[in-house]
């Protein structure tokens, strides 16, 4: 039985600081973002946006081409959590009107989390093949001002539906994967920005990345020649590049500066103007490669790197399905993007700092242009409107 992702479609906010902006309001050369970390845009989350709107807002157009009250399953994977104890899939649930027929769960361990939920989900619908589950990924990247991360921050969700028969892609099985108790990036539970070593950070993302692929070749066999193209974990463009670049001299394999691009670049394009969304950054790279390849990815095998600092790690691969062209979700994607409203880093500063929700009552203005939003907090308790 073939089971993996039937569809796919992503969300993004309304807003966004451009490094150009950034760089300015900084005095540092753009080149250092548009060059140096490969990063042009950041999209960034008014205070009446969350991951639940954001999750909302990339689910509705899979469950319009679908019977919703046949999600079995709803795996929502996130290190930006709205509750401690309460799963934001469950606010998810009820913004969207999902059969009480359905479990929902929260994943979590930093970037990581999105493919945690994918194998899993994919386990589920080999045990059961009526099951069709919904896995969400979503993230809003947060940093200190003036630290190293502000240049990095984001925020995008990705809906995914799992089930047998795949119109897209197939997930093979085995996988590679690595785990190590590391601080290279963490967020303690008082704090509504992340703590990151950087370039530490990095050093443990390329070590995980050759753990994770020595573990997928023992387990499968493949090699680097068997994959057509690569998908990484995105925290700015250029970490991929680096990635890719490990991959292959590890691997022992000489690649053309074309063969190079090839592989890599149409799975950036997206992700270079959004930033960072942790756990979605992976899958919106997959969307973006499905989107902007040139060559029809019909049969093509491509390889899923997925780093969550900490940290945790996998390697596994995928083939593309005949047709799949048919079932992508571009137009929209494109859309989300394109009418997104430039801010000035004073008008960011503003959505940074307002963004307050440890408060008993509070009513959000409406910036958020939908298709829902978190309204406010009544009581301690979240709700969300349709806009
Ligand atoms: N023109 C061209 N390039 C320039 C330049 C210029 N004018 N000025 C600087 N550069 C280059 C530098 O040479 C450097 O390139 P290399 O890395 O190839 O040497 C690059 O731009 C970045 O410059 P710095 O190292 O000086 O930048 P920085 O001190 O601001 O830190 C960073 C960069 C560590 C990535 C920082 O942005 C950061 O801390 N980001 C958050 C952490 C992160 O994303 N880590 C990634 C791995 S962890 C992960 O993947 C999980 C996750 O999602 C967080």
């Amino acid at each position: 039985m073939n089971v993996g992702i039937d569809l796919i479609h992503f969300s993004t906010s309304d807003y966004y600081l451009g490094l150009d902006t950034f760089a300015e309001e900084k005095n540092i050369d753009v080149e250092k973002y548009y060059i140096g970390i490969g990063q042009e845009k950041m999209s960034i989350a008014p205070p009446d946006e969350d991951v639940v709107s954001l999750a909302a807002k990339a689910a509705a157009p899979v469950l319009a081409q679908i019977e919703k009250s046949d999600v079995s399953a709803v795996l929502f994977a996130t290190e930006s959590g709205v509750d401690q104890s309460k799963s934001a899939g469950v606010f998810l649930h009820g913004v969207l009107g999902l059969s009480p027929r359905c479990r929902v769960v929260e994943f979590k361990h930093a970037c990581y989390s999105g493919a945690a939920a994918v194998q899993m989900a994919t386990a589920l619908v080999n045990m059961n093949p009526k099951e069709k589950i919904l896995v969400i990924a979503a993230d809003i990247a947060k940093y200190d001002v003036d630290t190293s991360g502000e240049a990095t921050q984001g925020c995008g969700a990705v809906a995914m539906l799992i089930t047998e028969s795949p119109r897209i892609l197939t997930i093979e099985p085995g996988s590679g994967y690595h785990t190590e108790d590391v601080m290279d990036f963490w967020r303690p539970n008082h704090r509504k920005t992340a703590l990151v070593d950087g370039k530490y950070s990095t050093k443990v993302y390329l070590n995980s990345l050759k753990q994770s692929w020595a573990h997928f070749n023992e387990q499968t066999g493949r090699g680097f020649q068997d994959i057509n193209h690569f998908c990484y974990h995105i925290p700015f463009t250029k970490m991929a590049e680096k990635a890719h670049q490990t991959l292959a001299r590890v691997a022992q394999v000489k690649l053309t500066p074309d063969e190079f691009k090839a592989q890599t670049q149409p799975g950036q394009v997206y992700n270079r103007i959004i930033g960072n969304s942790y756990s979605a950054s992976l899958f919106i790279g997959f969307c973006s490669l499905l989107d902007n390849s040139p060559e029809n990815l019909q049969d093509r095998r491509v390889s899923f790197f997925s780093y969550g600092s900490g940290c945790v790690a996998e390697f596994f691969t995928g083939v593309i399905q005949p047709g799949y062209r048919n079932m992508l979700m571009t137009k929209s994607h494109v859309h989300q993007i394109a009418q997104r409203q430039a801010l000035s880093y004073a008008d960011y500063l503003a959505f940074y700092h307002q963004v307050d929700d440890n408060v008993e009552n509070i009513e959000f203005a409406l910036n958020n242009k939908g298709p829902y939003r978190l309204a406010g907090i009544q009581d301690h308790k979240r709700y969300y409107q349709a806009v």
